[in-house]
């Protein structure tokens, strides 16, 4: 019943209020503190230093970045690239910086084949002609001249510090650098830097990177350009030329990101924004929690949930394997994949009591086909947030450092199917969709986050190759829960990626009562001993204000909130 009328104009601004306040998106609230998690304690440092003068979220993720590429450059570094998912609090935009590698212009379908028409060992993971067009440079420039506040040189100044004063060699950090060892000895600008005596320095040596301070003090005063058109671009096509690559000073200038729309979902009232292509991440983890929407899995036995999580993830990869690519290239059904009614007809082929081999999936076409990555979130205390997922592939990348530069080049181009139905360096096997041609960006698995829920903000990501998703759908599922950000990222996994067809698990996360149901049901389980995953998730909880940073504590980095 309506009021009478001199107080129905006060009683309808009431309700237009309270409509309001409640519908107020995340990006008009101020959660008042900032907060970084990233892999490395010290980039989590240079991310508040930039904070603390006065950079936004934008400028911390370029701080970041460059820092992670002197202290952490096992998983990121300025030769590789990387998505920035972007929310800038001003206006609520949402947007996905691609800053993705691109195939060299001369690259060509069957590079990586040998006579015999199958991959060379190694060849598209351990050469030079493994490295994609890097993107992250381009990247970082756009968040600086687009969204950040403070000149470039602000930004790198922590990165250009570490690399001339040095980090201490930490036990992950060791254990690399002693797989890497014959690669690295055989470089003789990067021997004297990351080993003593030919093997793997004592853990706390200091690692000073003076050519990488040089590179990154040059790009601080000409500018980013300078890694495209400028006397480091010179440096890097002569020195890959050397290494046997194939990129060319063409290559270089015409790179450029790309500003993507990201994939939006709905699961149960919360809102999911994530990658869009060239990454799967978020059309697969919009798929899967669509397939899981149609369940509650809250009032499910343990097994059967997890069953419900890994019948998700399985259709959601196979889809992936299927129809995905750069979207410069191939035409996706996007629209439909990340749709309810897709994800209903999906829903209809899972049955509670028994697994459904992936073989039985249908529509893998055998037609041509087309610690080690890293992750940070931001979130400042404007609201601004950065998802970062930056890479150069496998363990510092290729291995090889462009002499002359201090970067160390990716190995990108093994995400390209090099032939179809043959697996990867992740054992994902692809289409047509992610063959090889020129210029085009392989398919990425990384999958930065938002979650926006009643409850508040889950900022996520993480590397791990062909896992990442599954990952980033535990993370979601596990807030949704009301887990707090430490127990997020402690929380044992599990893992299906369609093919192979087997589901992996870490130790304790499947009790002996879950495995012998799940072994009943079909399933072939295999435990990861080592585990695998460094999530970085940043939570704000609305009602008390309450922000978290957390740092996996499979890896050794660091969550701060300021
Ligand atoms: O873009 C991708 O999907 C891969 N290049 C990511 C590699 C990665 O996460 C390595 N981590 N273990």
């Amino acid at each position: 019943m309506m009021p009478a009328p001199r107080y129905r104009i006060a009683f309808i601004w009431f309700v237009v209020l309270a409509f309001a306040a409640n519908a107020l998106p995340a990006a008009e609230r101020l959660p008042g503190k900032s907060a970084v998690a990233s892999a490395s304690p010290l980039a989590t440092a240079a991310g508040h230093e930039i904070l603390a003068k006065g950079g936004n979220a934008f400028d911390a993720a370029v701080a970041i970045t460059a820092a992670l590429a002197v202290v952490y450059p096992t998983g990121s570094g300025l030769a590789g690239g990387g998505f920035y998912l972007l929310h800038r609090a001003s206006d609520g935009r949402d947007v996905m910086i691609d800053a993705r590698e691109k195939a060299p212009a001369a690259a060509s379908r069957d590079m990586f084949l040998g006579p015999d028409g199958n991959p060379v060992p190694g060849l598209s993971l351990n050469s030079a002609l493994a490295a994609g067009i890097a993107g992250e440079p381009a990247g970082m420039e756009h968040l600086v001249k687009e969204y950040g506040r403070l000149p470039l040189a602000v930004s790198l100044a922590p990165a250009i510090r570490l690399a001339h004063e040095g980090f201490p060699v930490s036990p992950h950090l060791r254990a690399v650098i002693e797989y890497k060892r014959e690669v690295f000895a055989k470089q003789k600008e990067v021997a004297p830097i990351w080993l003593r005596k030919g093997a793997a320095p004592a853990l706390g040596t200091v690692i000073r990177q003076p050519q990488l301070a040089r590179t990154l003090e040059t790009l601080a005063k000409h500018g980013m350009r300078d890694f495209y058109e400028g006397a480091i671009a010179r440096r890097l096509v002569a020195g890959v030329r050397k290494l046997g690559g194939i990129w060319t000073a063409e290559d270089l200038a015409a790179y450029r990101i790309v500003e993507r729309a990201p994939i939006v979902g709905d699961y149960r009232g919360a809102r999911i924004i994530s990658a869009p292509p060239p990454s799967s991440g978020g059309i697969v983890l919009v798929e899967a929690l669509n397939i899981l929407s149609g369940y509650d899995l809250a009032q499910l036995d343990s097994a059967t949930r997890k069953h419900l999580i890994i019948a998700s993830m399985r259709r959601g990869h196979r889809d992936r394997a299927v129809w995905l690519g750069d979207p410069d290239f191939v035409e996706m059904p996007v629209a439909e994949l990340i749709h309810p009614y897709y994800a209903a007809g999906l829903r209809a082929s899972i049955r509670l009591d028994r697994a459904m081999p992936s073989a039985e999936l249908p529509g893998i076409l055998p037609a041509p086909q087309g610690p080690q990555t890293t992750h940070f979130s931001v979130l400042d205390a404007e609201g601004n947030r950065v998802a970062g997922t930056i890479t150069l592939n496998f363990l510092f990348g290729s291995g090889l450092v462009v002499p002359g530069t201090g970067l160390f080049l990716n190995n990108e181009m093994d995400d390209f199917s090099k032939k179809a139905g043959v697996p990867n360096g992740f054992q994902l096997v692809g289409n047509a969709a992610n063959e090889i041609a020129p210029g085009k960006r392989m398919l990425s698995s990384m999958t930065p986050t938002f979650i926006e829920s009643p409850r508040g903000l889950m900022i996520a990501g993480s590397p791990g190759g062909s896992y990442i998703t599954g990952m980033v759908l535990l993370a979601t599922l596990d807030f949704l829960d009301g887990r707090s950000a430490a127990e997020i990222v402690a929380a044992p996994r599990i893992h299906h990626q369609y093919l192979p067809d087997v589901l992996q698990y870490e130790r304790d996360a499947l009790t002996p009562n879950e495995i012998e149901s799940l072994t009943k049901r079909g399933y072939t389980l295999r435990e990861s001993k080592r585990g695998w995953g460094n999530l970085q998730v940043i939570t704000w909880d609305y009602a008390s204000g309450r922000v978290d940073a957390a740092s996996d504590p499979r890896g050794e980095g660091e969550g701060q909130v300021y």
